[in-house]
């Protein structure tokens, strides 16, 4: 199959960027989108020009480097699926396909297709962990664990931390990131005791990146390739509301 590619070229950030064009030939239905992707930059390089830079890392929906906005859609817009899981036999023959990084003021752009997130990063520092002595390992059996909230506690943890939810939302509102993050360890008994710090510091460093406020549009829930649920958002803010009374 063949696709015209409308790919989204900047030097830096200091630098207009523009839409390029490229031909994708004889690609494969049940090639991934990056390896398409590898393949356009083989000739682009076989003539001598700059390679379309790009993120990824696992390429199987595991490490959330993949960063693609795919016809107007981060990830492409197919339910559950990061960039890299992305086939083009989702795609029809003689396809004309846009590919855009994503842009929020908080994920400024590198270069093309690739964006500084280190914002998440920083979030995570300012709560993101457990503070725990280390020693000799703990019987599994001596901190109980409800069986739902251990699932519930799992399914926060499946978030990879691409940032989708951010590129999709009008706010750029990085919610669901920080709720998933917050809750996966709120959620458990060894996260008990940095609880209330925990939400407080991230919410606060959430804001001082310059990430926008949630309005409940659904529309990062709808195009993370975790499915993380819009419910962990409403369980951050009771959290975030908790912890602000009790420092009262
Ligand atoms: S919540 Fe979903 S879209 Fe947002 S960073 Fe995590 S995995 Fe990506
Ligand atoms: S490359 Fe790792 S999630 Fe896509």
């Amino acid at each position: 199959m063949n696709l015209t590619l409308k790919v989204w070229r900047q030097k830096n950030s200091n630098t207009p960027g523009r839409f390029e064009t490229y031909q994708a030939r004889n690609v494969i239905p049940d090639m991934s989108f990056l390896e398409m992707l590898d393949v356009v930059n083989e000739d682009i390089i076989a003539r001598g020009e700059d390679p379309i830079a790009f993120d990824s890392d696992c390429r199987e929906g595991i490490c959330g480097m993949c960063s693609l906005v795919i016809s107007g859609i981060p990830h492409g817009g197919h339910r559950g699926t990061a960039s890299c899981q992305l086939h083009l036999r989702h795609f029809k023959d003689g396809d004309t396909v846009t590919i855009e990084p994503w842009r929020a003021k908080a994920f400024p752009i590198i270069k093309d297709l690739i964006t500084n997130r280190s914002a998440f990063d920083r979030i995570i520092q300012a709560g993101g962990f457990v503070s725990v002595n280390t020693g000799g390992t703990p019987d599994g059996n001596a901190l109980p664990v409800p069986k739902t909230d251990a699932d519930r506690s799992m399914d926060a943890a499946a978030c990879i931390g691409c940032g989708a939810c951010v590129a999709v939302c009008k706010n750029a509102s990085a919610m669901l990131f920080v709720a998933a993050k917050v809750s996966h360890l709120n959620l458990l008994p060894q996260g008990k005791a940095e609880k209330d710090r925990r939400v407080l510091n991230m919410v606060k460093q959430m804001d001082s990146e310059g990430f926008g406020n949630c309005t409940v549009t659904g529309s990062c829930e709808a195009v993370c390739p975790k499915e993380i649920s819009l419910s962990f958002i409403a369980k951050m803010n009771r959290d975030y509301g908790v912890a602000i009374l009790k420092g009262r």
